[in-house]
């Protein structure tokens, strides 16, 4: 479904990524591991077609993805949930969402989709006159998820959903997610700092180290192996 090919992006003069590879068949979740500043935000990134790719090529359903920009990618069917999750914060969270649904005309589908929104995640439901900017990070982070379920994705890329959320919101978002690629069929590219949540959460995953990936399998594979381990997993 998804395909990068030898992608080199970066900002500037800086080379962030260096040659990645990798590829996301559809119905999978499928995770992108790496320290802090390897350079997996930017895959997203490259992907959504907000960052440059200098070289090599990144296609979706068989199409090249090279010089579109973000909302043409989006009309092909990737969202992308960016990290810090940037909700609208003066706009409700009705709005929000509707704002999710901004390619759309099919007014019925738009609504039923806020009432799939509102039952995955039911907060988001009592909530939904209050401005963005006043719910907690757990509940904005419903709020960008919510959002990129308004664009109807075929594939949802997610950048750190988890990213200083307490545990049992962590839970519920994960599964959201999980549920979303159960029953609606989505397929997910996830971006994780939390190795083992990522692992637990994907069939398969990669390692993301300086720009390139240094290691791939299937998760359960990638929970064993002694520098998956030692670098991303600590001790057990
Ligand atoms: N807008 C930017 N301008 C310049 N450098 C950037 C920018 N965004 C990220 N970088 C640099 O690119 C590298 C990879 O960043 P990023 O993709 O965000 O990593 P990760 O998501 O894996 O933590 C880092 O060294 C970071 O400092
Ligand atoms: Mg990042």
């Amino acid at each position: 479904m998804l395909r990068l090919d030898s992608v080199h992006a970066g900002y500037g003069q800086i080379e962030v990524l260096r040659g990645v590879q990798l590829n996301v068949e559809r119905g999978e979740i499928v995770t992108l591991i790496g320290a802090n500043g390897a350079g997996k935000s930017t895959t997203l990134l490259a992907v959504s077609g907000i960052v440059h790719v200098r070289s090599g090529t990144i296609s979706f359903e068989g199409k090249s993805l090279a010089g579109l920009r973000s909302h043409e990618v989006t009309s092909l069917g990737i969202a992308h949930v960016p990290e810090g999750r940037r909700i609208f914060k003066s706009l409700t969270v009705l709005e929000n969402l509707r704002m999710g649904a901004f390619q759309r005309h099919d007014n019925p589908g738009i609504a039923q989709d806020i009432e799939k929104v509102f039952s995955l995640f039911p907060v988001l439901g009592e909530r939904k006159r209050q401005l963005g900017g006043t719910l907690s990070g757990g509940e904005q982070q419903m709020l960008a998820i919510g959002r990129a379920v308004l664009a109807r994705p075929r594939l949802l890329l997610l950048d750190e959903p988890s990213l200083g959320l307490a545990p049992l919101v962590t839970q519920t978002i994960f599964s959201v997610v999980r549920e979303l690629n159960a029953k609606e069929g989505t397929t997910v590219l996830l971006v994780e700092q939390n190795a083992r949540l990522a692992l637990d959460t994907a069939s398969r995953g990669y390692v993301l180290e300086i720009g390139r990936v240094v290691a791939e399998g299937p998760s359960r594979q990638l929970l064993t192996d002694p520098r998956v381990i030692e670098a991303y997993l600590g001790e057990a």
